[in-house]
């Protein structure tokens, strides 16, 4: 079984080590979206310290699914020029990178995205947000083409990869849910149909970018609330998205947010997730949450529960994580 500290090829992207930083929101961005000084010290900061791959914050592809008021943004062609400065520096510090495409549809308010959030059906996402308007099938086919045009600007931009955002409670994930998704059409009803959005979302991506170009889905494996999406139907999904043109599931969960409160200071609460997952799919799966050893992380890989091991919390309070974790396995060798 492979260790922490060896290398992993994902199409034509090489990575030093099974280290990711996960998609983090830094709300350093001003009113448009923009790149500035603070997101380039941010990432190169703990680029330059061993990370194999830094997978930029989430960065909304329309302005009607802007989450927060200090959001990265990547919904139009004049933000290209400072996201290919951000890819630059990560790869000039020595790491690849993937930034994250989202929407929020009915997890942000009226106040930040300017318009009635939308969402699959008039179901409001438990403790975000408002009744969402229900998207018209127009509406759904302008979505999958904002998600292509985001794409299409992070390639432009030089970013060695791609992640399309599915979980935590945000569109993709509430067109996949059961608990929000309550529509008729064929976007809703059969997972089939639930999946439907992704699946056209992913298509579309895997055309702009050409067949070569790593594909990340950040799935939302489990929505951890009762009538909501549940594992087993997970690993049903999970293939559908390897299919469609996954090259990487970036497993995580939560239907509420990122880390479901009963899961606090659980060492790795979401890896059973990712090794759940993998067993179905042929891909590399990432693994994340409450990582912060690193004989933890290592063991993650060497067991085989997952490929790749994300950790988020433990990077931010500690730029040097990654370094620190490598010498110490190595010390331990
Ligand atoms: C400040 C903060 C911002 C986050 N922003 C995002 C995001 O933009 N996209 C995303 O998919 N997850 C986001 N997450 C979730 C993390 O990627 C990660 O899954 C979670 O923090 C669990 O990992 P950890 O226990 O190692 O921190 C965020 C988490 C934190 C703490």
């Amino acid at each position: 079984m492979p260790k922490l500290s060896d290398p992993l090829v994902i199409k034509n992207m090489e990575l030093k080590n099974r280290i990711v930083m996960p998609p983090m929101a830094n709300d350093f961005s001003g009113p448009e979206g923009e790149v500035n000084d603070r997101h380039l010290e941010h990432y190169r900061r703990r680029a330059e310290a061993e990370v194999a791959l830094m997978i930029v914050e989430h960065s909304y592809v329309t302005p009607e699914g802007k989450l927060s008021a200090r959001q990265l943004g990547i919904y139009d062609d004049s933000l290209v020029s400072g996201l290919s400065i951000l890819a630059e520096a990560i790869r000039g510090a020595g790491a690849k990178s993937t930034i994250q495409l989202t929407h929020a549809g009915a997890s942000t308010t009226d106040e930040i995205c300017g318009c009635q959030p939308v969402g699959p059906s008039d179901v409001a996402v438990p403790g975000r947000g408002a009744i969402p308007r229900p998207l018209g099938i127009d509406e759904i086919k302008d979505l999958t083409r904002a998600h292509r045009e985001g794409a299409r600007r992070a390639k432009e931009a030089g970013f060695d990869s791609i992640e399309i955002h599915g979980a935590h409670g945000f569109l993709l994930n509430q067109f996949v849910s059961p608990y929000t998704n309550r529509r008729t059409d064929q976007y809703g009803g059969t997972t089939g149909n639930r999946l439907r959005l992704t699946l056209e979302v992913i298509a579309a991506v895997r055309e702009e970018v050409g067949p070569g170009y790593p594909l990340f889905y950040r799935f939302g494996a489990s929505d951890f609330m009762e009538g909501g999406l549940a594992i087993d139907e997970a690993r049903l999904i999970a293939p559908m998205l390897t299919e469609a043109g996954i090259d990487v599931l970036d497993v995580s969960g939560g239907l509420c947010g990122s880390r479901p409160k009963e899961f606090a200071g659980v060492p790795g609460f979401f890896v059973p997730l990712a090794q759940s997952i993998k067993e179905v799919v042929d891909v590399p799966v990432i693994a994340v949450g409450g990582i912060v050893e690193a004989a933890f992380a290592n063991s993650v890989i060497e067991e085989g529960k997952a490929d790749l091991v994300a950790v988020g919390r433990a990077l931010l309070k500690n730029p040097d994580w990654a370094r620190q974790a490598l010498q110490e396995l190595k010390g331990n060798a």
